[in-house]
């Protein structure tokens, strides 16, 4: 992490008046939506004139403000959840429903310290980030460069800085791990990756007794797969398994019924807590062993196999382009140098995935 990283403290607010250096939603006349980040003197130009930024800068969030035309525009501060649908990827993010689960379930709380790997497009680092607060600590890990670009890049667009309480270490986390915390040190654990079970075991050693590892898992075999190999080390509670299905609902007059779409699946959550050394489950009725899986079906659970897009190397570079040029946007606008809004900014497919 570069010297110049920012304390948690320093970060954009993310409530209050707009300010220069704000990202906005403009959603106009025919209801388009487009992110803009505030710059004094600058104008957002559309095809039916345009929006000048000091129209916006000092209205209250959720304000109407007109276009140079007339046009209203709604001016919205985005959440969180707005801008890890819209960021730049390298990897499928974690959504907001799994996030919050995650939260929850993880049971993160301020001044936690929290691993997670891999970081991929950095969406639940930016949730963790916000759930530990400055005065906790996240350990990122990732196998690919390319993907802790993008990763950084969007944290630091979103808040403004890059966080000082968090590090993204670039390798496998089995190797990395060891070196990178004390046994016994680690609050909490989010494995988001295709085989979390080669990692269980270093895992169980930066866990302090009671600490929660989350996996989050894309299919049932992968499920399976890693609660016998949580079951087998015996250092765990039993695993307990869940998915999250929002299903929206169109609400309006008497037409009153669930949306025609939804997200159907994304994930599974798995969760298990660290026993305390030498502890033995009573209720512990067996122990898998690890031959009931074969190397094999390892073999078997590639990217590919699993129905996954993956990112060619061109996408994966344009997506950390792109994320970079926003975080360095974003902190140039915090700092009020002139050029910080250039257009480009919020190109509208930048959250397609680089696939
Ligand atoms: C689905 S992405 C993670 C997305 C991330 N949770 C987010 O919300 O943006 C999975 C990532 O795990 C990384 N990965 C897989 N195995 C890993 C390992 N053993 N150590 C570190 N990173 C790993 C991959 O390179 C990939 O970027």
């Amino acid at each position: 992490m570069s010297a110049d990283t920012a304390a948690p403290d320093a970060f954009r607010r993310q409530s209050g008046p707009f300010r220069g250096g704000d990202r906005v939603q403009l959603t106009g006349p025919k209801g388009r939506l487009n992110t803009i980040t505030l710059e004094h003197g600058e104008i957002f130009h559309t095809h039916r004139g345009g929006v000048e930024h000091d129209s916006v800068i000092g209205r209250p969030d959720a304000s109407v403000v007109l276009g140079t035309t007339g046009d209203e525009y709604l001016a919205l501060r985005p959440l969180l959840s707005d801008f890890v649908m819209s960021m730049p990827r390298g990897a499928a993010i974690i959504y907001p429903k799994d996030a919050a689960q995650i939260l929850a379930l993880g049971d993160m709380f301020p001044g936690a310290t929290v691993v997670e790997a891999g970081v991929g497009s950095g969406a639940l680092a930016l949730w963790l980030l916000r759930a530990i607060g400055p005065t906790g600590r996240l350990h990122s890990f990732e196998r690919r460069q390319e993907f802790a670009d993008v990763a950084t890049g969007n944290v630091t667009a979103f808040l403004g800085a890059e966080p000082r309480n968090w590090s993204v270490t670039v390798g496998d986390l089995v190797e990395e791990l060891p070196t990178a915390v004390a046994p016994g040190s680690v609050d909490r654990v989010i494995l988001d990756m295709l085989a979390p079970w080669e990692c269980i075991d270093d895992v169980a050693d930066a866990l302090t007794p009671g600490g929660v590892l989350i996996c989050y898992i894309a299919t049932v075999t992968q499920l399976s797969r890693v609660a016998e190999a949580i079951r087998a080390t015996g250092e765990f509670t039993e695993p307990d398994s869940s998915e999250t299905i929002v299903r929206g609902w169109h609400v309006e007059g008497l037409a009153v019924r669930p949306d025609h779409r939804m997200v159907a699946h994304t994930g599974f959550l798995m969760t298990a807590r660290r026993l305390a050394p030498d502890t033995v489950l009573p209720q512990l009725k067996r122990r898998a062993s690890k031959t009931d899986f074969s190397d094999d079906d390892v073999e078997a659970w590639t990217p590919g196999a699993l129905g996954e897009r993956t990112a060619t190397d061109k996408r994966l570079r344009k997506a950390a382009r792109a994320a970079r040029a926003s975080a360095d946007r974003a902190m140039a606008a915090e700092a009020n140098v002139p050029g910080a809004n250039a257009p480009g900014a919020d190109e509208p497919d930048a959250g397609a995935p680089a696939t």
